[in-house]
């Protein structure tokens, strides 16, 4: 591993290249919250965000979502298909929350969103990620219209398959955070991670089960205790984690 090229350092992830075409991808233990201003390690929150990630990516490929996920390693790494990335971060909202009751105070506190509402954020950590409209990525040339038709068509359906996967567990999906790439065939694939660090998840008792825990209290200790509780409600190992008392 030593051997691998570190080509990016974000605030969740190292990306190593393996070659051309595909990446490893480290999950850290670090935790950002409040636009990356609030910093903290968990023990152990790297590997739990890895393995959720690539158990829910294979339960997308088998649904048939084109997704970057190659395999997994068991631990923190995660190997990826090389994506150019598209500057977008997709939000798909089952229930108003978040940054949406900020930015629209006329939604009730996990309002139903249904259909759910898409909402586009230009990311650049420089600008905060702006909210962006369709308009403007087509008219500033970000992608075209039917790149973007594209990208809306598989989010919409991304969010059915974790809707009904996240249902069967008896978890309510709040909302999710995604990333597209384009591949070397020119193809839309979704990228980046799907964890408790990009979406939003309640149990029946209303707690989350995501990374909201760590922007509310700053305790690590707490988060883990979710993240953990996470796993082991859509049944992934969790015995190799480090256990907060
Ligand atoms: N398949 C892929 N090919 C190339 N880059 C990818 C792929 N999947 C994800 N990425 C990028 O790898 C980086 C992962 O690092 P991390 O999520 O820690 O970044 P970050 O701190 O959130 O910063 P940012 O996402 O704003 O660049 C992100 O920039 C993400 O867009
Ligand atoms: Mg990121």
């Amino acid at each position: 591993m030593n051997t691998l090229q570190l080509i990016y350092e974000g605030k969740s992830k190292r990306v190593y290249a393996i070659d051309e075409g595909r990446l490893v991808m480290e999950f850290k233990d670090d935790v950002t919250a409040a636009d990356g201003l609030v910093k903290a390690v968990a023990m152990g929150k790297g590997i739990l965000a890895a393995r959720v990630s690539s158990y829910l990516f294979d339960i997308l490929e088998k649904s048939g979502v084109r997704t970057h996920f190659i395999d997994y390693d068991g631990k923190r790494r995660m190997f990826v298909k090389r994506l150019e990335i598209i500057p977008l971060e997709v939000i798909v909202r089952n229930y108003a929350y978040g940054s949406l009751l900020r930015r629209m105070p006329l939604y009730k506190p996990l309002q139903k969103l249904d259909p759910p509402l898409l909402e586009f954020h230009y990311k650049d950590d420089d600008l905060h990620d702006p909210l962006i409209l369709e308009e403007d990525i087509i008219r500033v040339g970000i992608i075209d219209n039917s790149t973007l038709n594209c990208i809306k068509e598989v989010s919409f359906n991304v969010n059915k398959i974790l809707t009904s996967f996240f249902e069967s567990k008896g978890l309510r999906f709040v909302d999710i955070k995604l990333e597209f790439g384009i591949d070397r065939h020119g193809e839309v694939v979704l990228a980046d991670e799907i964890s408790g660090d990009t979406f939003r998840v309640l149990d029946e008792r209303g707690e989350h089960l995501d990374k909201e825990v760590f922007r509310r209290t700053r305790d690590v200790g707490s988060l883990l205790k979710a993240y953990l509780r996470l796993a082991e409600r859509i049944g992934i190992g969790i015995e190799d984690v480090y256990t907060p008392s």
